[in-house]
């Protein structure tokens, strides 16, 4: 390995959106820096049964380049209408997840279970963890416990008891908290026992609040905008630290979520971030050389994920180089993450 030069084993994405219409885009652009990816199922209407993740998983396999061994990891929404008898059957069908963001907490999920009514879902609980899945879900919730409705900046927090009553009642559940955006949630899920990880994106270790808004509610970077929102610096650092740390809690969770333009440009724009691959790798590994961390990327990117999902390692390689090079203004027609920034590294192509 020269100073220019580094090649490292690729690695899976544990969280992506595969949307409409930009499905291909955003498979190749996942594909060229990760060996498989998680393929979040918040698609309009939701990726609810078996059948309905088989056939998506046609289309993402459809939107490969010719020959790539890419596997998508497919999911079902747990929805007001999921029964333990839908997740037998979907795991007995090869689905690996079921995929929880508690209803009006973010994008498409309308026919999701409230937050509050969780508890009436743990038989369905039940089924994910004697059929040996994986629960991974968006812990925010929009109000607090005397049901005043919250700032987005402190919805993450308020979920944690939430899933703390999850995973004291589901001591062999593979549950993971997706993009962990506060110390608060980072230090809970770093304390829990291994059955709980929590996925970590490039912008929740890049971006504060203020990169995003100006004041609560008035969002001046609609780019920026995801949700969980990006916090304080304090928060910033947790996750910062955390993904750096060797910690087998973390792993990779890009989050890369495409909006076409006129979503993310109407007010309040709809939220998610597109951090495609070429563009989360190199922020990766400038992250890990500035902490001078490089001895735990391969375990973060390549390894813990891997092993808690139960997925082989992989076979094909991934060379960076270290060069400067502009991200896109868009790619076909999505702004992405740092569109028009300089990064110092790049995915040789
Ligand atoms: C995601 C999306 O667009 O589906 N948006 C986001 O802001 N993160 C949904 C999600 O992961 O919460
Ligand atoms: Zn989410
Ligand atoms: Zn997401």
């Amino acid at each position: 390995m020269s100073a220019t030069k580094l090649k490292i084993l690729k690695g899976y994405d544990f969280h992506c959106h595969f949307r409409r219409p930009v499905v291909k885009t955003a498979v190749e652009l996942t594909a060229e820096c990760f060996c498989g990816a998680v393929a979040m199922g918040n698609t309009d209407p939701p990726i609810a049964i078996a059948d309905d993740a088989l056939l998506y998983e046609r289309e993402i396999r459809a939107a490969l380049p010719f020959g790539c061994a890419f596997q998508p990891i497919m999911t079902i929404m747990l929805t007001k209408m999921t029964t333990p008898q839908i997740v037998i059957d979907a795991a007995r069908r090869g689905i690996k997840v079921v995929k929880y963001i508690p209803e009006g907490v973010s994008v498409n999920s309308k026919e999701s279970v409230a937050l509050e009514k969780l508890s009436d879902y743990f038989p369905v609980l039940e089924a994910m963890q004697e059929n040996d899945m994986v629960f991974s879900g968006h812990w925010e919730s929009l109000h607090d416990s005397k049901g005043r409705e919250l700032e987005e900046l402190d919805r993450e927090e308020a979920a944690i008891p939430f899933l703390d009553k999850v995973v004291k009642t589901f001591p062999t559940l593979r549950i993971v908290a997706e993009h962990a955006s506060t110390k608060k949630l980072i230090d809970y899920v770093r304390q829990s026992p291994l059955n709980l990880r929590a996925t970590l994106t490039m912008h929740h270790a890049l971006l504060t609040f203020c990169n995003v808004c100006s004041e609560p509610g008035v969002i001046t970077n609609p780019y920026n905008y995801c949700k969980p929102i990006a916090k304080t610096e304090e928060d910033r650092q947790a996750v910062e630290r955390a993904m750096v740390s060797g910690d087998p809690h973390f792993f990779p969770g890009s989050d890369m979520a495409p909006h076409p333009l006129s979503a993310k440009q109407k007010i309040p724009p709809v939220a998610g971030i597109f951090c495609p691959g070429k563009i989360f790798v190199p922020l990766m590994l400038e992250i890990f050389l500035a902490n001078n961390a490089l001895q735990n990327l391969s375990n973060f990117y390549e390894n813990f994920g891997a092993e808690f999902y139960g997925l082989p390692k992989s076979l094909e390689s991934l060379e960076l180089t270290q060069e400067d090079w502009t991200v896109p203004p868009e790619y076909d027609g999505i702004v992405p993450f740092m569109a028009g920034q300089t990064l110092h590294w790049k995915v040789a192509d």
